[in-house]
């Protein structure tokens, strides 16, 4: 049976198989095609899902046709390619984060408003149990009213499996706040339905590998008003990664894959996970095809995913200035929470 949407992905690198992997799975999408510049990568994954693989992303997206594009490049050529595929008639799932900076993904939405396609942005923490669950128990209100928030993530960001390009501010935007601060920003800002607003924030560039930053510390504020920490290291040491939120009535540790737990005195007690429907690769498709069908904006919108972009941009302001600084958020107000 043929399935309603062809899907072609841009860029055949790590995650590119956990797309089409996830595409598989679902009944309503099939993958027809790859491209990605390194020729052998391209062959690999349209032997193993028996798609066709292009060196040309452009070629590509002309001869097949598909009804989205999955881009899966570096940070830098995300504009080009997301611009590329609109003007081609394509739907867009576009991995995160959404541009290099705020201009760009202005440029990005200027095309696809135009070519009258919908665009998401792959932001996997609004597909992940845990913070599923985080968000339920923060909006139930049974621990009170939320007061701020601590997210912490370590992990040796110089690993030998990770590509050049991430080290090359050119190329990846930043180092560890660009590519995991993005995720830290978009768990804080979906899970109080808030964006962030102001920013003071001291980047580390220490790291001894290209020119990004390989830590960082932030202050952050919502437009709600909650105060919330962001602290990143890349450099070695024990992995972590966990977001405590406090509340009038007792505190949360989530910690995102692999669970939640609540305590309102005393120690904390694990809350039972309830897993989602499918996993998270496939559920991002999925509302990408609800955004298509229904003509709704999707749920990881173009001004959402612009926001985070702009947090992310004021962490190195900030630094740079060393002072507090305003985060842009004109043309944020569709936030689509
Ligand atoms: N949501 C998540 O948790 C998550 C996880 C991993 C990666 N990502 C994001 O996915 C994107 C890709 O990351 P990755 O780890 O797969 O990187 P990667 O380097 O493994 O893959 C990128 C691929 O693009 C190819 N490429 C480069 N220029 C090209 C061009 N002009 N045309 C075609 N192909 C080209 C490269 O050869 C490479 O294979 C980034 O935006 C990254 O931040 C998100």
């Amino acid at each position: 049976m043929t399935a309603k949407y062809r899907i072609a992905v841009v860029g055949g690198g790590s995650i590119a198989a956990s797309h089409l992997t996830a595409i598989k799975e679902m009944g309503q999408a099939e993958a027809c095609a790859v491209a990605d510049i390194a020729e052998e990568r391209a062959e690999q994954l349209a032997v193993a899902y028996n798609i066709t693989p292009y060196i040309d992303y452009k070629e590509m997206i002309k001869t097949e046709r598909p009804h989205i594009a999955i881009i899966t490049l570096p940070h830098y050529l995300h504009k080009e390619a997301a611009i590329s595929a609109a003007e081609q008639g394509c739907h867009i799932l576009l991995e995160k984060p959404m541009a290099m900076n705020v201009q760009e993904c202005d440029e990005i939405e200027r095309a696809v408003r135009t070519a009258g396609v919908k665009l998401m942005v792959g932001h996997t923490q609004h597909y992940s149990a845990e913070n599923v669950l985080a968000k339920k128990i923060l909006q139930s209100g049974e621990l009170g009213r939320l007061v701020m928030i601590n997210d912490r993530r370590h992990l040796p960001y110089d690993k030998p499996q990770r590509p050049q390009w991430f080290f090359e501010r050119a190329k990846a935007g930043g180092g560890i706040l660009t590519n995991l601060g993005s995720h830290s920003i978009d768990k804080i800002q979906w899970l109080t339905g808030d964006t962030i607003t102001k920013v003071r924030a001291s980047v580390d560039y220490g790291l001894g590998r290209g020119d990004v930053e390989g830590g960082g510390l932030a202050y952050l504020e919502t437009s709600g008003g909650i105060p919330a920490i962001v602290c990143q290291s890349g450099y070695p040491g024990a992995a972590i990664d966990e977001t405590e939120l406090l509340f009038t009535g007792g505190s949360l540790r989530l910690r995102t894959g692999i669970g939640v737990w609540i305590s309102t005195g005393g120690t904390y007690s694990e809350v039972h996970t309830e897993r989602l429907p499918g996993p998270a690769l496939a559920m991002q498709i999925l509302d990408l095809l609800h955004a298509v069908e229904s003509g709704e904006e999707p749920e990881c919108s173009m001004a959402y995913s612009r926001s985070v972009v702009a947090a992310v941009e004021g962490l190195y302001r900030s630094s740079k200035l060393r002072a507090e600084v305003l985060v842009q958020t004109v043309g944020n107000e569709d936030l689509s929470l």
